[in-house]
């Protein structure tokens, strides 16, 4: 027998079957759709794609799959915008809210189709007054604004690819995403509210706009109302241009295969990859996902996806797939603890939010502020719960099932990436029996393997996480390094698409994520996930989040250093170092075990939320840490303070 790829060692027993209630109302109760998938997979997206967009020409070819590039809806014409707008207003769906937003200062605006489909005309016409045609390539770097998919949906309609790049990136970080793109219109704001104060994003873009020789034209909104420097003949004022604009912009007919977006995400090496998604396969997946892993009931529900747009889970979960199926959602600009920190719970309250799609990290920051937040507002609105973007750590799933959720509302814990453009496993809400903390199974039309270091199939046990076939929304590739593509995707394993994920196939066929297997530990040649340890630590009631590194260690390897945050009012100590240390080697064996913990009160994290652990095992490799000792050390947490402040801005 060989060693496992990644060892399973937590188990979780708990599981929950869907209410009664809510299997009797979910669009999906029975595997017919599984069943008609694995019939045949293509049959079943060419019906989804023709049930859920909209065609201006119908394809005539479903997939074209010459490894590792895919084609989707071959013949087919569409464009994103009709699907998004025009044929809900021409279905008198014009008045339906298409976003209640939200400003952090508590200025709100009530968006209708009809109003959305307006702005975007007039948008789309200014975009092309600006000499803006089909092909070419426009940077958008706003706040969490109305004209944010203003401007990706205008783009949409002229056939221009967008390049979103998040508000919080640095000038640099900018620049450089400008000049891989090669953009010629750059769309920005004066700024953005976060945390109570104005973010200058004009100012940032100033900086980076002195190095993108391509930006002929820059497009600024006006949010804050600070003072701005605008480039005579370069710079333009949104309102200004959006007054003289034409009203009227036919939607360009596209290829279903034609460019609707690239999105830089950071890859291991410095330069950060394009990622390419297309036209008719992105909808198609991002719409039947949106629909039924939400069981989305458009004329009831509000649905409130709370990432930024400057994500991929904002492009395809906030723009894309509610405005494809005619959702109501909201739109929020700034943080959850401004004014206070009961500020989701607020807007909940307030909107009747009946979906939250949220990230683990947000959750396990609301259980460090307890439970006295959400306990101010009335949820009851609420009837779903979503999580995306890191593995869901059992106990945290448990407390957003019971705090935000009453205990009535399922939990889908979606696992998808950049890449993948939409959801590819997850529950669906009334069908699955749910375990905390598993995104349980691949959805139809989805196939998924879990394989060992030879690439062969785990039928039960850690491994890595495959892909075995195309799917509508995959990746078209990196943009400009179709080489890179093959590489970073393709190569690890024969004919399949490697995710850079482990995971585990339960006894009952379940899968677990198991994070990045770059942060797999080797512990005396065990090969140890990171989110299990800190699964076992977050399970401890004292704790509300840990990141578990492995450092160097002369004796077994590499030795487990965890790093812990404790929940609101508890002190940490030596004792309680001690009591987690044991509590880990009880829940999932003495090799798991710790060697140090290290109290800290915030740990690291990117922009998007993920925790830098390459940065705390610096951390760690870098002192002489004992056997059995426990920190709660000022220097530690410093060090961990400076090196996030210095860490390169754009991971
Ligand atoms: C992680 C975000 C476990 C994973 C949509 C993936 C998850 C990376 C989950 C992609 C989940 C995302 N369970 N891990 N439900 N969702 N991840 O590109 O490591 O920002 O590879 O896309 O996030 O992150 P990205």
């Amino acid at each position: 027998m060989t060693e496992p790829a990644i060892e399973a060692l937590y188990t979780e027993d708990r599981s929950f079957p869907p209410p009664d209630e809510f299997a009797a109302r979910a669009l999906v109760n029975d595997r017919a759709m599984f069943d008609e998938a694995d019939r045949d997979p293509e049959a079943f997206w060419a019906r989804q794609a023709r049930e859920l967009i909209t065609w201006f020409d119908d394809f005539d070819t479903v997939c074209e799959w010459e490894p590792p590039f895919a084609k989707w809806f071959l013949g087919g014409t569409l464009n994103v915008s009709y699907n998004c707008l025009d044929r809900h207003v021409e279905a008198g769906r014009g008045d339906k809210v298409a976003f209640h937003w939200e400003g952090e200062p508590g200025d709100t605006r009530t968006i209708t189709y009809a109003d959305l489909h307006a702005e975007v005309c007039r948008f789309a016409n200014v975009l092309r007054d600006l000499g803006v045609a089909k092909g070419d390539r426009v940077n958008i770097y706003m706040p969490m604004i109305p004209e944010l998919p203003v401007a990706m949906l205008a783009c949409a309609r002229i056939g221009a690819p967008h390049s979103v790049v998040f508000g919080g990136f640095s000038s640099d970080a900018l620049a450089d995403r400008i000049n891989d793109a090669e953009a010629k219109v750059l769309v920005t704001a004066d700024g953005g509210y976060r945390r109570g104060s104005a973010v200058p994003l004009k100012a940032n873009a100033d900086v980076a706009l002195a190095a993108t020789p391509s930006i002929d034209s820059v497009v600024v909104v006006r949010r804050t109302g600070d003072d701005v420097h605008m480039e005579a003949g370069r710079d333009h004022w949104y309102h200004e241009l959006m007054e003289r604009a034409a009203p009227d912009c036919e939607p360009e007919h596209l290829d279903s295969e034609h460019l609707l977006y690239l999105l830089y995400t950071s890859g291991t090496t410095a330069k950060p990859k394009g990622i390419m998604h297309t036209t008719g396969g992105y909808l198609t997946q991002v719409a039947f996902t949106h629909k039924y892993v939400f069981d989305l009931h458009p004329d009831d529900d509000v649905y409130w996806c709370a990432a930024d747009i400057g994500w991929v889970t904002g492009h395809s979960y906030i723009v894309y797939g509610p405005l494809a199926n005619g959702a109501t959602s909201v739109m929020y600009e700034g943080t959850p603890d401004h004014p206070g920190r009961d500020r989701f719970w607020d807007i909940i309250e307030r909107y009747g939010v009946t979906i939250l799609y949220t990230a683990p990290t947000a959750i396990r920051t609301f259980m460090k502020w307890g439970t006295q937040e959400p306990e101010k507002h009335d949820l009851s609105s609420l009837r779903l719960l979503g999580s995306v973007g890191e593995p869901i750590n059992p106990e945290a799933w448990i407390w957003y099932h019971t705090h935000i959720g009453g205990g009535r509302c399922p939990v889908v814990d979606t696992w998808w990436q950049t890449e993948t453009g939409a959801i590819m496993i997850s529950p669906l809400p009334g069908l699955t029996t749910l375990k905390p903390g598993s995104a349980t199974h691949p959805l139809p039309g989805i196939a998924a393997e879990v394989v060992d270091e030879a690439g062969r199939r785990v039928e039960v046990g850690g491994g890595y996480l495959t892909l075995t076939r195309p799917w509508p929304s995959m990746l078209r590739g990196i943009y400009g390094d179709p080489e890179r593509y093959r590489q970073t995707y393709w190569s690890r394993f024969e004919g399949r698409y490697f995710a850079g994920d482990g995971a585990k196939l339960d006894d009952d066929g379940y899968l677990w994520l198991l994070g990045r297997v770059d942060d797999v530990m080797n512990v005396s040649g065990h090969r140890v996930s990171t989110t299990e340890v800190e699964s076992a630590l977050v399970d401890h009631p004292k704790v509300a989040e840990s990141a578990v590194v492995g450092a160097k260690d002369d004796t077994t390897g590499q030795a487990i250093i965890a790093f812990v945050t404790v929940k609101g009012d508890v002190e940490p100590d030596v004792a309680l170092g001690e009591e987690l240390r044991a509590h880990v080697a009880k829940k999932i064996g003495p090799i798991s075990r710790p060697k140090t913990v290290i109290f800290t009160p915030d740990l690291p994290k990117t922009r998007s939320g993920k925790i830098m652990r390459r940065l705390l095992r610096d951390v760690a490799e870098g002192r002489d840490l004992g056997d059995t000792t426990t920190l709660a050390d000022e220097a530690v947490v410093d060090e961990i303070r400076e090196r996030a402040a210095a860490a390169p801005r754009d991971e």
